[in-house]
């Protein structure tokens, strides 16, 4: 059942080999201009290491699709912290998985390893970058409907002189 899950969208596995080297290029851009000062900011940019924002939107506010598959908007989600690490790491439908070794070292919906791969891969991240991906993304984003310059401002190292966040208030 959760197999079949995983397996839903065979269409898009031909695309895979593409889309991780685009969101490489993509998440390298971005790291390269806001650069982490604290540890506390691990998370943020692991969001960036594995391209959460091609599809999520910039904001996790929800991707716009076109290119890339449109992700939800990860500030209403109703997931558990243990939940959204879950499809963080294994994916689901559409959604990538990300954890490094998923399906071939790290068992994913009790699927015993190795195991086909349902779901398409994304940017490769650690077991401990999806944990603070996962602690900033319950900070900062989860349950944070409207997006002040401080909710903005969480994604540029709490920086709300960043660009982007001006539009913000
Ligand atoms: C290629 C596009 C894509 C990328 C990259 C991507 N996602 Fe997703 N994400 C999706 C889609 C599509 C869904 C909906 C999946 C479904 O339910 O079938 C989703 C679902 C989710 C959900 C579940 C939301 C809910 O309430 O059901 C979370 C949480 C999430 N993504 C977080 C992330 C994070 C964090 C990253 C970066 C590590 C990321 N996503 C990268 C496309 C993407």
């Amino acid at each position: 059942m959760k197999q079949e899950l995983a397996n839903k969208h065979p269409s898009v596995r031909a695309r895979a080999y593409v889309r991780p080297a685009l969101i490489g290029l993509v998440a390298a851009a971005l790291m390269t201009l806001a650069t982490p000062s604290e540890a506390q900011e691990g998370g943020a940019v692991a969001w960036g290491k594995g391209g959460c924002f091609a599809c999520h939107g910039g904001l996790a506010q929800g991707g716009g699709g076109g290119e890339m598959p449109a992700g939800p908007n990860i500030r209403r989600t109703r997931l558990t912290p243990a939940d959204i690490k879950e499809i963080v790491a294994c994916g689901r439908g559409d959604m990538p998985f990300h954890q490094e070794g998923a399906y071939t070292t790290v068992a994913c919906y009790g699927i015993p390893i190795p195991g086909p791969a349902g779901a398409n891969q994304g940017s490769p991240l650690t077991s401990a970058e999806i944990d603070s991906l996962v602690d900033f993304l319950v900070k900062n984003v989860v349950g944070v409907v409207n997006i002040t310059r401080a909710a903005c401002a969480a994604f540029y190292s709490g920086n709300t002189n960043a660009p982007a966040c001006a539009q913000f208030r």
